[in-house]
């Protein structure tokens, strides 16, 4: 919006709510969950909060520093910096505009399940195959792609944004309160298979959590740091220029420092406790062998859980995807928003028509997605061990490879180029400590580039 450049957030408050809106979404309670499941819980669990507590801290006060130091967003702050890194903002900008083709494409499936719960179709949702039939469908899934993208057309067209965000403070604390109480009430079912072996939810929540390092080899663990430093990235919406246009509005009173540490800790919260809700359901209902099922996780266990509730099933399931699906809106909200600013500045189209055709480009490109699991269906085996579809190419290359090859060159051009200094500067400009400062510039300088570096090669393949 032209005047929210100068505007900027009411306080330390609404920024945390704003970026805590843009970071929570379908990556926490869909993503987190199923990665989780398919690198065998615990020491996923392990080694992605150890990367929350660094690497996490390390790219979130980067991009929030940059945008508060040269209230630019990214497009121009590199620029601005240094023009010999201008490239970089540009880079940036790919990652939304890829994510941006297949967020929507799931805000869509949530869509579909707030309609099947509204009609009182949450039994046929739980039998094996619905989610399947579904995404297989030629149609169905393209129209409830398109539904969603209207909704976050509409609040970036007409700039509500504020009003979203208002509405927020009460469905995300309400998401969050059902996800507990759906943990609990998962912790406490069992379920007898067909070859008689009894599962408890309490069990699962074991394999949840307890790590297990049998027959853990360096590759396998080369895997799950991958999958877990992709969920990261794409989780906190960090290293694709969001949080350094959300950075760019926020006052210079605010204590970065404490609001960085707020928006993690929220947003690791809330997938550890999605998982939790999911994980252990999936191991009572489908075994160790469920587990693996990847992208369809989520919507094939949730159902079962919302069944075994009776009747109130109804209720909590429809509350639940329609929770989720605000959450999902405020992040593609701050995605095509995004899209929209970087697209303005490039190409001087006004605000409003710039809106309308990257709704329209986006459309195109999301049924494309749509589209890969019938008509362009393959099967493209990943170097992180999975077998993916074109949803998962796209995630693929934003999050495991254009995402390691970001952070790698701000992390050289901040700690090399530029100096630690320099961010740590911005966090202490508001008169508060700014904690961690050895850990950061210790990260900044040699472990952000040396472990990116790897990971951006183990992601193209060549390092095995
Ligand atoms: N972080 C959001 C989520 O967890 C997704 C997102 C990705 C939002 C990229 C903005 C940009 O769902």
């Amino acid at each position: 919006m032209e005047h929210k450049k100068k505007s900027s957030f009411s306080g330390s408050l609404g920024f945390v709510l704003a970026a805590a809106g843009s970071a929570v979404g379908v990556g926490n309670i869909w993503r987190f969950p199923y990665l989780a499941a398919k690198d065998g819980g615990g020491l996923f669990i392990l080694v992605y909060l150890v990367l929350v507590l660094t690497f996490g801290f390390t790219l979130l006060t980067t991009d929030i520093a940059i945008g508060r130091r040269t209230k630019q967003n990214a497009l121009q702050a590199f620029g601005t910096m240094h023009p010999k890194w201008n490239f970089l903002g540009k880079l940036t900008f790919l990652v939304p505009a890829i994510i941006m083709t297949y967020y929507t494409v799931i805000g869509g499936w949530v869509s579909k399940y707030v309609l099947v719960y509204l009609t009182a179709h949450g039994p046929a949702a739980a039998q094996d195959g619905y989610f399947l039939n579904f995404i297989t469908a030629p149609v169905a899934p393209i129209v409830f792609m398109l539904l969603f993208l209207a909704a976050t057309a509409v609040v970036v067209y007409f700039g509500v944004e504020k009003g979203i965000e208002r509405f927020s403070k009460i469905v995300m604390p309400g998401l969050l309160l059902l996800v507990i109480g759906i943990v609990i009430f998962g912790l406490t079912l069992k379920h007898t298979a067909p070859d008689g072996t009894v599962r408890t939810g309490l069990q699962g929540l074991a394999v949840y959590f307890v790590p297990n390092f049998d027959g853990l080899t360096v590759r396998h663990f080369l895997h799950i740091l991958m999958d877990a430093m992709s969920q990261l990235f794409f989780s906190l919406s960090v290293s694709m220029g969001i949080m350094i246009t959300y950075g760019s509005y926020v006052k210079d009173d605010v204590n970065l420092g404490r609001s960085i540490r707020q928006i993690e800790f929220f947003d690791t919260g809330v997938a550890l406790l999605a998982g939790a809700m999911i994980v252990p359901a999936v191991f009572m209902f489908s075994g160790t062998e469920g587990m693996a099922s990847g992208p369809s996780l989520m919507f094939e266990a949730l159902p079962k859980v919302f069944t075994a509730m009776g009747p109130v099933g109804h209720v909590v399931g429809l509350a639940f995807f329609v929770m989720l699906g605000f959450a999902a809106l405020t992040s593609s909200v701050s995605i095509l928003e995004t899209l929209v600013a970087n697209c303005k500045a490039l190409f001087h189209i006004p605000r409003k028509k710039m809106c309308i055709i990257l709704t329209v480009v986006s459309a195109g490109a999301a049924v494309l997605i749509c589209l890969g699991y019938n008509v362009l269906f393959f099967s493209l085996p990943l170097p992180n061990g999975t077998n993916g579809q074109l949803l998962d190419v796209m995630d693929y290359i934003s999050n495991s490879f254009l995402m390691p090859l970001i952070s790698f060159l701000t992390s050289i051009f901040i700690g090399w180029v530029m100096k630690p200094k320099w961010i740590e500067e911005e966090m202490i400009s508001s008169g508060h400590a700014f904690h961690g400062k050895k850990m950061y510039s210790f990260m900044i300088r040699f472990v952000v580039p040396v472990i990116m570096a790897v990971l951006f090669f183990q992601s193209t393949g060549i390092m095995k």
